[in-house]
């Protein structure tokens, strides 16, 4: 049954590495993205590894309207909708007192009130089936308050992810439908745009007990099990994928 990956155009982020993952498990794959042409790309790299059939579409996951279309549009042409990855996000390390409340809204809109309309949006169907998996994407940022990249409103918006996706769990009590947020440290990404230097990747690589940053296919496999039936007694959980760089 299809995967939605909700932001999952970025050449080198994690939903692409999340959607060629179920691709070469020969799972249909749903590819939503702000940038419909790398939405597209990855599409196509999904099919190219093994998916049989694949969707992809623009949606702006802060407009409820988008959203609603853009998950009808891939309920119509691909199979039902069985897991959902809640991947869009974005980060800024602007300092506090110089965030304006434009951007502060902005990292909420997208992190938050995204992840709250495309899983509202998408619930209905798995409600039906009872079943179903929903990954949502939190950070080490939320649980220790920054220190990797983003700021403030970054840490406070994956701290609202980790309610959210508690909360949610419990009101699935029974439905056959659990939900789980994965928390990364710093993967190698264009999300900070680059504005990480090499030095500071090096200095946060060895916070790590691994030695290393992660890869985007490091947090993708943490998907993949939390949407296998091998993760079936998980519901509600945090999954740190951060090296063992914070131990709580
Ligand atoms: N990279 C890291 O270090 C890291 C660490 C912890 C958590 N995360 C989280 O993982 C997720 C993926 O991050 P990434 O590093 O792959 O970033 P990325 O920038 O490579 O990918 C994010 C994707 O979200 C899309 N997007 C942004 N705004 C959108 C919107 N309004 N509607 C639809 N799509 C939108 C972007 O176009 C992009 O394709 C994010 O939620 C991020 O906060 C990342």
């Amino acid at each position: 049954m299809t995967i939605l990956i909700a932001g999952g155009g970025s050449k080198r982020g994690i939903g692409r590495a999340t959607a060629l993952r179920f691709a070469a498990l020969g799972r249909p794959v749903a590819v939503l993205d702000i940038d419909a042409d790398a939405a597209e790309d990855t599409a196509r790299e999904a099919k190219d590894a093994g998916s049989p059939a694949v969707f992809s579409a623009y949606v702006d996951v802060t407009d409820q309207a988008s959203v609603n279309e853009a998950v009808q549009a891939v309920t119509n042409a691909l199979p039902p909708i069985t897991v959902l990855a809640n991947i869009a996000g974005i980060s800024a390390p602007t300092r506090f007192e110089n965030i304006t409340l434009q951007e502060w809204e902005r990292v909420f809109a997208v992190n938050v009130r995204g992840t709250f309309l495309v899983t509202q949006a998408v619930l209905p169907g798995l409600r039906e089936r009872n079943e179903g998996r929903i990954i949502t994407m939190s950070s080490v940022s939320g649980q220790r308050g920054g220190g990797v990249f983003g700021a403030s409103h970054y840490s406070a918006s994956k701290a609202a992810i980790l309610g959210l996706t508690k909360t949610l769990a419990r009101e699935l009590e029974g439905t056959g439908i659990t939900i789980n947020a994965v928390a990364p440290s710093m993967v190698d990404t264009d999300i900070t745009h680059g504005a990480m230097t090499e030095d500071r990747k090096a200095e946060l690589a060895k916070t790590t007990l691994v030695g290393r940053l992660a890869t985007p296919d490091d947090v993708a496999g943490v998907i993949v099990f939390l949407a296998s039936p091998d993760s079936s007694y998980l519901t509600g959980a945090t999954i740190d994928v951060n090296g063992g760089s914070h131990l709580h």
